[in-house]
C-alpha cells in the first residue's frame, strides 16, 4: 500500500488531491486543523502548523509521498524540516504567481522568479510561494516536485471566479450579459458586439492538477512543472460558456475605461469581471505547459470543464450570493448606463462632470 500524507487535504485542491489518491488505493492521511472533513477514505490528522509540534504524530513512520500546499514559507520549510528524511517523494503546490512578470507572454518554468520572501515579512502570497519552493527544493533534491498550477477552475471552486461566466449566461437565458470588451466576440452573431482582441484564458481543471499530483508522485518525478491548460482566446471561452448555457441574449461589450470608471474589479472578487485582466498582464495567462505534458499530465477538453462547472453551479444555485462577479442588478444598471445615448464613458461625459 502506498502511504500518502496530505499537508491540507480538506481544502478545494488539496481535499481533491486527498481524494484522487484514496481512489488510487492509496493509505491517505490529511493534516489540517480540522475545520473541514477530510475526504472519504482518508484520516485526519488534526494540528496547527503554526504550533511548535505540528509534526509530532507523523514522524514515526515513512511516506511515500508528501503533498503540501501552503502558502506559508514557515509552515512549508517546518514540514520539510520535521518529514523530509522521512519522504521517498515530496510534491509542493506553488503558483504561477511565482512568476516576476507578468507582461511576458508564453513563459515557461525558467523564467524570472520574484524574489523569495524574507523572514518576518509580510505575506506576499507570490513572493511566499518562491520562499517555499526553495525551501522544499533545498532540502529534498531530486525527491522534489514543484508545481505551478495557473487559474484552477471546475466543480466546488470557492473563488467563485471561472464559474461565474457559464452561471450568468445561464442565469441571464435572452437577457443581456455584459462582457469585457476585450473578451468580445468578432463574428456574425447578430446579438454580440463585434470587436476583435486577443484577451486570453488559461485555465486547468481542478481534477485534472489532481490526477498530475498523483501521477508525479506515483512516478517520483522530480523537477518544476506548470500545471496550466492550453491558452484560448478569452472571447472563445466565453463563447463556449454562452453556448453550454444556452443564452440566447445579447452579449454587450463594455470597454475597459468604461468598467474601470464604473468601478467594476478585475479578475476576482466583488462587482469584478472575472477573468478580466489589466492591459500590463497579458502574459499571465500564457505559460508553456511542454513540461507538464511531458511529464504525464492530461488534460480534460474545456468543454467538459464548462458543462461540470454548469452543472455544479446550478446545484449551488445560479443568483446565490458569490465572491466574484457582478449581482444582477449591478449589472443591469451598468448595461442601462451602457445604453443611454449620453453614456459613453469618460472624463468628460456631462453626469461624470456634475457629480
Ligand atoms: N485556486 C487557484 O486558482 C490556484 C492557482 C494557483 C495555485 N493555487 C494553489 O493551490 C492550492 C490550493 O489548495 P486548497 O484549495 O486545498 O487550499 P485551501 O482550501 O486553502 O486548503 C488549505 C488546507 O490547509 C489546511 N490548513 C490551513 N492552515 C492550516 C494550519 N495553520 N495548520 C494546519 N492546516 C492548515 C486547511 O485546513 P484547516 O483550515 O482545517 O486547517 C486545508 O486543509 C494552494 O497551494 C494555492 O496556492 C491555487
Amino acid at each position: 500500500m502506498t502511504d500518502v500524507l496530505i499537508l491540507g487535504g480538506t481544502g478545494w485542491l488539496s481535499g481533491r488531491i486527498a481524494r484522487s489518491w484514496a481512489d488510487a488505493g492509496a493509505d491517505v492521511t490529511c493534516l489540517a486543523r480540522g475545520s473541514r472533513p477530510a475526504p472519504e477514505g482518508a484520516a485526519l490528522v488534526v494540528a496547527d502548523r503554526d504550533a511548535p509540534e505540528a509534526y509530532a504524530a507523523l514522524t514515526d513512520r515513512d511516506w511515500d509521498e508528501v503533498v503540501d500546499v501552503s502558502s506559508n514559507p514557515v509552515h512549508v520549510a517546518a514540514a520539510v524540516d520535521a518529514l523530509g528524511t522521512r519522504a521517498a517523494h515530496w510534491t509542493y503546490v506553488s503558483s504561477v504567481s511565482a512568476y516576476a512578470r507578468a507582461d511576458v507572454e508564453g513563459q515557461d518554468e525558467s523564467a524570472e522568479l520574484l524574489a523569495p520572501a524574507a523572514a518576518g515579512e509580510e505575506p506576499d502570497y507570490g513572493r511566499d510561494k518562491v520562499a517555499a519552493e526553495k525551501a522544499v527544493r533545498d532540502a529534498l533534491a531530486d525527491r522534489a516536485a514543484v508545481i505551478r498550477p495557473g487559474l484552477i477552475v471546475g466543480p466546488g471552486d470557492p473563488t467563485d471566479r471561472f464559474g461565474y461566466w457559464v452561471s450568468r449566461f445561464a442565469l441571464a437565458g435572452d437577457g443581456p450579459v455584459l462582457v469585457p470588451e476585450t473578451g468580445a466576440l468578432a463574428g456574425d452573431d447578430p446579438v454580440l458586439v463585434p470587436y476583435t482582441a486577443d484577451a486570453r484564458a488559461q485555465v486547468i481543471d481542478v481534477d485534472d492538477v489532481a490526477a498530475f499530483v498523483v501521477h508525479i508522485g506515483r512516478e517520483r518525478w522530480s523537477g518544476t512543472a506548470n500545471a496550466v491548460g492550453d491558452v484560448h482566446a478569452l472571447a472563445d471561452v466565453l463563447d463556449l460558456a454562452r453556448q453550454i448555457a444556452g443564452h440566447s441574449g445579447a452579449a454587450v461589450a463594455a470597454s475597459d475605461q468604461f468598467l474601470v470608471d464604473h468601478d467594476v474589479a478585475h479578475w476576482a472578487g466583488p462587482r469584478s469581471l472575472p477573468l478580466w485582466l489589466p492591459g500590463d498582464m497579458p502574459g499571465f495567462m500564457t505559460h508553456r505547459n511542454a513540461i507538464f505534458r511531458a511529464a504525464g499530465g492530461t488534460l480534460r477538453p474545456l468543454r467538459e470543464t464548462l458543462e461540470r462547472t454548469l452543472a455544479d453551479e446550478r446545484a449551488r444555485g445560479l443568483d446565490r450570493e458569490r465572491r466574484a462577479g457582478l449581482v444582477r442588478s449591478d449589472e443591469l444598471a451598468l448595461l442601462a448606463e451602457l445604453a443611454r445615448p449620453t453614456g459613453l464613458a469618460g472624463p468628460d461625459r456631462p453626469d461624470r462632470a456634475q457629480r
